[in-house]
Formats: C-alpha cells, structure tokens, sequence
C-alpha cells in the first residue's frame, strides 16, 4: 500500500515545532548498503522520494553534507507547489533553505543549489577554510564557522537554531551523519528500508564514528510497496 501525502505528514508531524529537533532520513538496503553504484538514488524510488518530500515539507532547513552534494548532484532545494502551498497555510515559508557542511568549501557557487535556489543557502565549514573560496560562496550562501578544523555538531545545531530553525532534517550523508551521532544530537533517524541484497563495497548509513551504542526507540513501521518506512526516536 502507498501512503497519501497528508496521511504520511500526520505520521512524520512533531509535537512541538518551537522545540529544536534533529531528524536525519536515510534509506538502506535490507543488506545494509548505503548506496548502490555510489548514490543512494539506485536504492529509492518514487515512493521514497515521496517521503523526502514529506520531511522536507516539515523542516524548517534541511542539512547535507558536502560529499552528499558532490555525488548526488544537488540541484536546488525547491519543493512541489503543493508542498510549497501546504507550508505558507501552516505558517511556514514556503521552502526550507539547504544547509551545507564542508570543510574543503569544494562547493560550486554557480551551481544551481545556490544560484536557483529558492531561499538564501546556508554554508557551515571551519576557521581554516579556504578564504577565496569562502568569499566566493558568501556571494551566495549566508556563510558559518562551526569548528576549527571540522563542523561539531553542537556548534552546527546552535548556528540553525539561532537562525530561528528549531525543524532540522539532515539527508546525510554517512560521514555527517557520524559527526552527529557521535555528539548524540541526533533526535530521530527516519530510515526506509528497501528490499534489495546489494553486497559489494558499498557503505553503511553512518560512518567515521567511533563505535556507539545510542539506542532509539521505534515510533511506526509503515509499509509503502515493498519499502517500509521506519522513525525511530529517542526513547
Ligand atoms: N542511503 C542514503 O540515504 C544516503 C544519504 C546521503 C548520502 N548517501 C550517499 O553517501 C555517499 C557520500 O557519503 P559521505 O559520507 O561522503 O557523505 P557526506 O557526509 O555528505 O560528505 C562528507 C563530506 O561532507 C563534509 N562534512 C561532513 N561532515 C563534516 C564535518 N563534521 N565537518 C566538516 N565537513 C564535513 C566534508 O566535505 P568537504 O570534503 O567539502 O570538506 C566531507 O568530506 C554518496 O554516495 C551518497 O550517495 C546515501
């Protein structure tokens, strides 16, 4: 069974948008893999890009990482003009802004994820970045430090929460994902699983953490096809 669009926003709302939440939304192979052929892409389809969809049309900015950016080929973050027109009538703006972190700043400011983009980018990278390169994105992006040599993830949340983005949805990738959960500032993990056996060399969701034992508790497994949709929470 697919899921409506207002029946999946019922089931990904929070209780309290005022109060900061980091929701990270990943989808991964029954065997664990990350991706297939280097993109996640290969293991989605239309009814998670639904669900992408969904989050983002209840973030209030949507975080990715560089490496992210650099395989997926990001265009700009616009979102449907039903989703866009669900948000003005709940309050909110229209699109969320993207926010990207980087260290190496290895990002395009032609690029149509700050050119076209529908809100003014948000870049987040460290003290020692390259300055021409950060003057260059700062003509496109509203540019942070948010740490010395690499983004903490304290830091990363402080900075969008005080632009008044309490909603944060991170799409990854593995390596930021493993910044913040190594710092516990993950809240909730919406992970869909998709019934495919990858094998190969292909990555797990989270990666560059040492090794954890952060327990979450599930909130709904919600079958859409053959996928299944799972949010899980901290307990
Ligand atoms: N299955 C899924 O749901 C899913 C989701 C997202 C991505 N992916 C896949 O994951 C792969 C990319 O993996 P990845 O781990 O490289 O992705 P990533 O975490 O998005 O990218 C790593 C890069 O992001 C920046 N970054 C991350 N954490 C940082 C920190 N704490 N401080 C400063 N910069 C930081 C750095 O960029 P700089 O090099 O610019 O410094 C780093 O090299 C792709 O194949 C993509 O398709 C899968």
């Amino acid at each position: 069974m697919s899921l409506d669009i207002a029946a999946m926003r019922e089931a990904y709302a929070v209780a309290d948008r005022a109060a900061p939440r980091l929701r990270a939304n990943f989808i991964a192979s029954l065997d664990g893999a990350a991706t297939v052929g280097g993109r996640s892409g290969g293991i989605g389809g239309p009814d998670d890009q639904r669900l992408m969809g969904v989050l983002r049309s209840l973030a209030d900015v949507v975080i990715v990482g560089a490496g992210t950016i650099r395989a997926e080929g990001y265009g700009a973050l616009r979102l449907s003009d039903e989703d866009a027109e669900w948000r003005t009538d709940a309050g909110l703006a229209p699109h969320p802004p993207v926010a990207v972190v980087s260290a190496s700043l290895d990002l395009d400011p032609a690029a149509a994820l700050f050119a076209e983009a529908p809100v003014r980018a948000i870049v987040v990278t460290t003290e020692r970045a390259d300055p021409e390169r950060r003057a260059a994105l700062a003509e496109v992006a509203d540019v942070f430090d948010g740490g010395a040599d690499a983004v903490e993830a304290t830091r990363l949340v402080g900075i969008l929460t005080g632009l008044g983005h309490a909603q944060m949805l991170c799409e990854g990738g593995p390596h930021l994902f493993g910044t913040l959960a190594a710092a516990d500032a993950v809240d909730e993990l919406c992970l869909t699983l998709s019934p495919r056996l990858v094998g190969g060399a292909a990555g797990r969701i989270l990666r560059g953490a040492p090794e954890l034992d952060t327990r979450l508790a599930l909130v709904h497994a919600l079958p859409a096809g053959d996928l299944l949709f799972t949010r899980y929470a901290r307990g």
